[in-house]
């Protein structure tokens, strides 16, 4: 019986924590749990900082969630060099990013 269904387990634990390896499919549900940290900045609906006012932030929401993952995958890797972007998409796997995506592609 056990043998049965161990293999299943850890099928299940793979579709719910993202096998490493494999490109991740984004989750527009995980995505709107993440967005915390993000929506001070790229607020929603709104999409510039209201202090101050100058500094803009770019609108993500209704991006591409492809453009979207492989900014932040840009960011991380140092490709882009914008310092609070880069420190955070540091701190995101890419199962974050490709929910994030889902999340504010779904927009
Ligand atoms: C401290 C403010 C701040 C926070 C928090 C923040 N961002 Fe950003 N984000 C910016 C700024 C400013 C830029 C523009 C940087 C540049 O010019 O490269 C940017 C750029 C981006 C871009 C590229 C947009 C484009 O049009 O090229 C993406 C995607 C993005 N952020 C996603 C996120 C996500 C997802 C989070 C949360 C995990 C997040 N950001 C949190 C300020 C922030």
């Amino acid at each position: 019986m056990m043998r049965r269904i161990l293999p299943l387990a850890f099928a299940a634990a793979g579709l719910l924590g993202g096998t490493p390896g494999a490109m991740a499919a984004g989750d527009a549900k995980a995505g709107e749990s993440k967005n915390s940290m993000c929506i001070g900045c790229h607020n929603i609906p709104g999409y510039k900082s209201s202090f101050p006012s100058v500094y803009s932030v770019p609108m993500i929401v209704g991006q591409s969630p492809k453009y979207i993952e492989s900014a932040l995958q840009a960011y991380k890797k140092g490709d882009r060099s914008h310092p609070t972007m880069r420190a955070i998409a540091g701190s995101l796997s890419e199962q974050d990013m490709a929910d994030l995506a889902a999340f504010y592609g779904a927009k």
